[in-house]
């Protein structure tokens, strides 16, 4: 079967950046000059995703709006002859993508998010994406490399990197079968756990590819880690019954709900920048040189 649809939970409150985050989703925030939340639609068109499901709350309109087209500023950049700023706004949503949203009433987790979505997804493999997990895969998006797992095998595809110990109470965390190439067979996965209890230190990033079989599991979980329906307690409960991949992708993932990371992933993105590639490295040369 294609995968087709994609989830984008987007309903987060976002306060590891407040004051940012008060009145503007953080999944607007940018990395140079385009929003996060772009970032990771173009990650999933770019594997062969043509419906994007938002789940979203209150506060998110923005999302709504940049997806959608904005009449007056075209028409103002029309009159103008900035063509090449029309062809930016045009393209952000290319023809035969389709948006869709729907609201997550409280902040309940990741699971509760994408059960939020389960109308919009008849009997069917689907994405779920998360925009705070910034991944440049060079030649192949992330969620294009996974893609390629599932149409291969048709069983659920987790993408995961190697963390640094400490650090497993930030991420879901797999337990594999280890094999000799970036495909692991999952035989556990938990979610946030102490160090001591991490069954390896492959973290879970925000990129999974699912089977519909995760509905039914969903509603039956119940609250987990911090208090909240977790995907990742979904996840365990769909091991008993089916198989799942975890892929170690190839490149870079900036994690953006942290700021130093966001701050790499600026620098990472500025330095790679057409217009501003140049100028942008002389600049951080001259800071380097203050530093001592
Ligand atoms: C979520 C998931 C976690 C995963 C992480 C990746 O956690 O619950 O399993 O490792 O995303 O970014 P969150 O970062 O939303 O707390």
């Amino acid at each position: 079967m294609k995968v087709t649809k994609a989830i984008f939970p987007v309903a987060g409150l976002g306060t590891r950046f407040l004051p940012a985050t008060k009145a503007n989703p953080k999944e607007m925030m940018p990395i140079v000059d385009k929003p996060l939340i772009q970032y990771a639609v173009e990650d999933a068109i770019a594997a062969g995703i043509t419906e994007l499901i938002f789940v979203t709350s209150s506060s998110k309109r923005a999302i709504e709006d940049h997806f959608d087209s904005n009449f007056e500023l075209e028409s103002n950049l029309l009159e103008r002859g900035k063509f090449d700023l029309l062809e930016i706004v045009r393209s952000i949503l290319p023809n035969g993508v389709s948006c869709a949203y729907v609201r997550q009433k409280s902040p309940r987790g990741l699971g509760h998010a994408v059960l939020c979505a389960q109308q919009l997804i008849s009997n069917e493999p689907f994405a779920v994406v998360l925009a705070d997990d910034l991944i440049d895969g060079g030649k192949k998006t992330c969620l294009q490399q996974m893609m390629d797992v599932f149409q291969e095998t048709q069983s659920s595809v987790i993408a995961v990197e190697k963390i640094l110990p400490l650090a497993s109470k930030k991420y879901g965390i797999v337990d594999v079968i280890p094999t000799q190439n970036r495909l692991m067979p999952i035989r556990g996965i938990v979610e946030k756990p102490h160090p001591d209890q991490a069954p390896s230190n492959f973290g879970v990033v925000g990129r999974y590819i699912l089977t519909p079989a995760i509905f039914p599991l969903l509603q039956n979980t119940t609250v987990g880690s911090n208090n909240e329906i977790q995907l990742t307690d979904a996840i365990a409960a769909l091991l008993t019954t089916e198989s799942i991949n975890a892929l170690q992708f190839s490149g870079i993932r900036y994690d953006c709900g942290s700021k130093l990371d966001y701050l790499r992933a600026t620098i990472a993105y500025a330095l790679k920048h057409p217009e501003l590639a140049t100028d942008f490295s002389l600049l951080l040369r001259e800071f380097a040189e203050c530093i001592v």
